[in-house]
């Protein structure tokens, strides 16, 4: 069977790729390598270089193709807020562009990049699939807008998919063969990693006076390695059982900033200083979720998320990139 993994080459995608050639899939790789890098790329599957902006780039890279996972999206909640012209672009038209061209060419199966950005805040914890969906950013947005898009061509035209919805991605291959590390990261365990090497001279915690046991953010770490398989298997669910399926992916385990600060000081013997900082607008208190489904559906079972490997096979990743 082979799958074309639109956003391959980036962080998550990479590791995708990594996984379905371990399970036997052929691989193609659509990249426009606006954040991916060409050091993700492997020899054991080939590389399109094209942009989901262009219908008929899409359109040509499914010749041959049995399914597509679709990971290819802009991602910084913030951004979104200022430029949602590029999210709506990007993000949305992007996904419509594909599943068109999988309408066209008869691709009936999709994995999709969710988010539990499509949750907003949280009216109850942990966070199952039932829960309101009422977004806070237009990031968060853009993804329940593809999901509900999901849904309509599942009906119209038999497009089955699986919509994953990550909580927070981490971590890195724990055996080292994934070496492109993501330019300009806004996200914590990346921060703080840059500042452990060096290359950022502070991490600015923002807030202490939330709700929880320390004060800090708590979240639902995954490794980036449990998030890939879970791909393999919703892939396998779609096209074996042929229906679409909606999941939250997470470790279903709070940490807080400090907790995971304080595992990166502990492992990377560096001092990694910290200051606090005002609140950032728009961020839960706590964000935890219920993977039940996940588990149920596909038999999935995290096996890195634990705090200790997540900042590990970080911390390898920066100290070789
Ligand atoms: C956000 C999105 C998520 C998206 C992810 C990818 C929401 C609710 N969540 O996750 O859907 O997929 O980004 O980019 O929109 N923190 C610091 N200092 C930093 C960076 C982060 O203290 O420099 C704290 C945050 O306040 C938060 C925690 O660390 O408590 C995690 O933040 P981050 O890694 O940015 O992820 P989310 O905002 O949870």
């Amino acid at each position: 069977m082979k799958v074309l993994v639109i956003g391959g080459a980036g962080y998550i995608g990479s590791h995708v790729v990594k996984a379905l050639r371990s399970a036997g899939y052929a691989v193609v790789v659509f990249d426009n390598l606006s954040s991916g890098l060409r050091e993700n790329l492997r020899a054991d599957a080939s590389f399109i270089h094209g942009d989901i902006l262009i219908p008929g780039a899409v359109l040509s890279a499914l010749y041959g193709v049995d399914a597509v996972i679709h990971l290819a999206a802009f991602k910084a909640a913030g951004e979104s807020m200022l430029q949602p012209e590029k999210y709506a672009v990007n993000n949305i038209a992007g996904t419509i562009n594909i599943l068109n061209a999988m309408s066209d060419a008869g691709v009936k199966h999709l994995v999709f990049s969710s988010s539990a950005a499509v949750y907003g805040e949280p009216e109850y914890l942990p966070i199952d699939e039932d829960h309101p969906t009422r977004p806070e950013n237009f990031y968060g947005y853009t993804k329940l807008e593809i999901e509900q898009l999901l849904a309509w061509y599942d009906t119209l035209k038999e497009i089955r998919s699986s919509s994953l919805r990550y909580f927070n991605a981490a971590g890195y291959d724990p055996e080292g063969d994934i070496r492109g590390l993501e330019q300009n990261p806004a996200n914590l365990l990346p921060v703080i990693m840059e500042v452990a090497i060096g290359k950022r001279s502070t991490l600015s915690v923002f807030g202490d006076d939330y709700e929880t046991p320390d004060g800090t953010g708590v979240r639902d770490y995954i490794h980036v390695t449990d998030l890939a398989d879970a791909h393999v298997r919703a892939l396998k669910y779609t096209v074996e059982n042929d229906l679409s399926l909606t999941v939250n992916l997470g470790s279903e385990h709070g940490l807080s900033v400090m907790d995971v600060l304080q595992a990166a000081r502990s492992i990377s013997g560096r001092e990694i200083p910290a200051t606090i900082s005002d609140r950032r607008p728009g961020d839960p208190a706590r964000l935890v979720a219920s993977a039940k489904r996940a588990r149920v559906a596909l038999g999935w079972v995290p096996r890195y998320s634990d705090l200790n490997t997540l900042v590990q096979t970080s911390w390898e990743a920066y100290q070789n990139g």
